[in-house]
């Protein structure tokens, strides 16, 4: 079914956070794996495979649409220890969340409800599984010290 080109070029603009956000938590899951911190490895790699199904709803959307996905995705920021790579993964989910937001409101303006929906549960994820669980993380390391906070991730 032909789509709306205005939502569909948004969409392809999507696929590239998401891909980002994918490959991110790739390599710092990989690193957390590495450290020896197996219970933050196994979170993160979760929200791996998470953002994986984002990008594939929206790639599938994408085609339903009669567009053709863009596979290039957006830059990411590898930390280098605890602290940094909890904080560049919540400054991607906080810049995620505003793209969603404002592709929720332009699906509404073009009248596309189904892919709003889509749109709409991912922003769920994002703000209230992926955002909230790294802004509880961060709190725990100001409460109980890193040092107790990694001792807990072993
Ligand atoms: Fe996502
Ligand atoms: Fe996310």
């Amino acid at each position: 079914m032909r789509g709306n080109p205005e939502v569909v070029d948004y969409l392809n603009m999507l696929i590239g956070g998401e891909l980002a956000a994918r490959d991110q938590y790739l390599i710092h899951s990989r690193m957390y794996e590495d450290w020896g911190l197996t219970k933050i490895f196994e979170r993160i790699d979760h929200e791996m495979q998470e953002e994986a199904a984002h990008a594939d709803s929206i790639i599938r959307r994408v085609l339903f649409l009669e567009g053709t996905p863009n596979m290039n995705r957006d830059d990411i920021e590898t930390g280098e220890d605890v602290v940094s790579c909890l904080k560049a993964d919540l400054k991607l989910e906080y810049h995620v969340r505003d793209k969603l937001a404002q592709g929720v409101k332009l699906c509404e303006e073009k009248g596309d409800y189904i892919t709003r929906d889509m749109l709409r549960q991912q922003m769920s994820d994002t703000e209230e599984d992926h955002t909230y669980w790294l802004e509880k993380q961060i709190r725990l390391i100001e409460l109980i010290g890193l040092q107790n906070y990694i001792q807990s991730q072993m």
